[in-house]
């Protein structure tokens, strides 16, 4: 097994199917910017490869599609049904939304059973300002869709002090009405952000979320898993939250995330640009990959920092 010196080994992979994105966010993108695809991302055949070979070189057992936006790309039906095939423990998505209802049989007929929407707002207004694509109804309609199907829900917010803070309580009460768990992502120094005065005045802390939760329920905190990045809280008889709280609690120590990008590179760190490319290998017979595969997720592994420090490129690339 690759392991490194803090214990840590690879066990979650995160797969971005393509870069691109029907949004365009604004703590992701900077004014008038766009997601696009990346030049020579691989198609579903070499990714459901690669998810196997990997699975094989150092025991993933855990996927996450993702993107820019997966759910934006032809090859999302053939990936989601071949991964699903594979024999790993855990399989999630994590989409916008917006084409949920668009992609509601593929997702049925895969049985997926969870999944992760993100929505930071239910002002349809403050939706098209934040977002800046799509539209909220759509989004919601999509996860309606998804309970339906009795799938797991959660959704993921990133709270901004001046944006939709305020909407938290509201947020919650919406979550909790329909058994979803909802995560509060604290805002990471990604992309333009790192060097923008915008990331120090939108920061919304763990502490001022659960100050602001405080005022309208008990909660307590509970257990997660090990390998877990979210602080989880149970509000009795109601439901729990989630904060992944990246600045106010790090858990670089004990990060399993392995990713892989659209266009065939291995990232081992989300505050790291370092990547290896893998999309020349996936023709080869296992064999022949697994040792060189072996030696670049050595490699991989060694990127991980042992604190996050944040990073200008990769969170667009392959969606945190
Ligand atoms: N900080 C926190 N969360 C972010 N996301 C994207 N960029 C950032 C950022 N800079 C969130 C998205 C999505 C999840 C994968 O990451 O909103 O829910």
């Amino acid at each position: 097994m690759i392991v490194d010196r803090l214990g840590r080994r690879f066990r979650n992979l995160r797969v971005s199917l393509t870069a691109a994105c029907n949004y365009a966010c604004t703590y992701c993108v900077p004014d008038g910017k766009r997601l696009l695809r990346a030049k020579h991302e691989l198609p579903a055949t070499k990714l459901l490869k690669a998810v196997t070979m990997l699975q094989q070189a150092t025991g993933i057992d855990k996927v996450r599609v993702t993107g820019g936006e997966p759910l934006v790309t032809p090859k999302f039906d053939e990936f989601l049904l071949g991964v699903m095939r594979l024999p790993l423990s855990d399989v999630s998505l994590t989409t916008n939304g917006q084409l949920l209802l668009a992609k509601k049989d593929v997702i049925a007929e895969s049985s997926l059973s969870r999944i992760n929407v993100s929505l930071d707002t239910l002002n349809p207004l403050r939706f098209k300002q934040i977002a800046r694509g799509g539209d909220l109804d759509t989004v919601l309609s999509g996860i309606d869709a998804m309970l339906e199907l009795g799938l797991k829900v959660k959704i993921n917010m990133v709270p901004l002090r001046s944006q939709n803070f305020a909407e938290v309580p509201a947020m919650l009460n919406y979550c909790l009405d329909r058994g979803i768990e909802l995560r509060f992502i604290e805002l990471m120094r990604m992309g333009h952000l790192l060097h923008s005065n915008s990331f120090t005045s939108e920061f919304v802390s763990m502490e001022s979320l659960l100050d602001s939760i405080g005022e309208h329920h008990e909660f307590v905190r509970t257990d997660a898993p090990y390998d877990s990045t979210a602080v989880r809280f149970q509000i009795p008889d109601r439901g729990v939250f989630g904060i992944i709280a990246n600045e106010s609690e790090p858990f670089c120590r004990a990060c399993t995330r392995l990713r892989l990008s659209s266009d065939g590179f291995l990232y081992g760190c989300l505050s790291n640009a370092n990547k290896h490319y893998i999309g020349d290998m996936l023709e080869l017979p296992s064999h022949l990959v697994l040792p060189k595969l072996q030696g670049m997720l050595v490699q991989a592994l060694g990127d991980k920092k042992l604190a996050f420090q944040g990073e200008v490129t990769v969170m667009k690339l392959i969606g945190g």
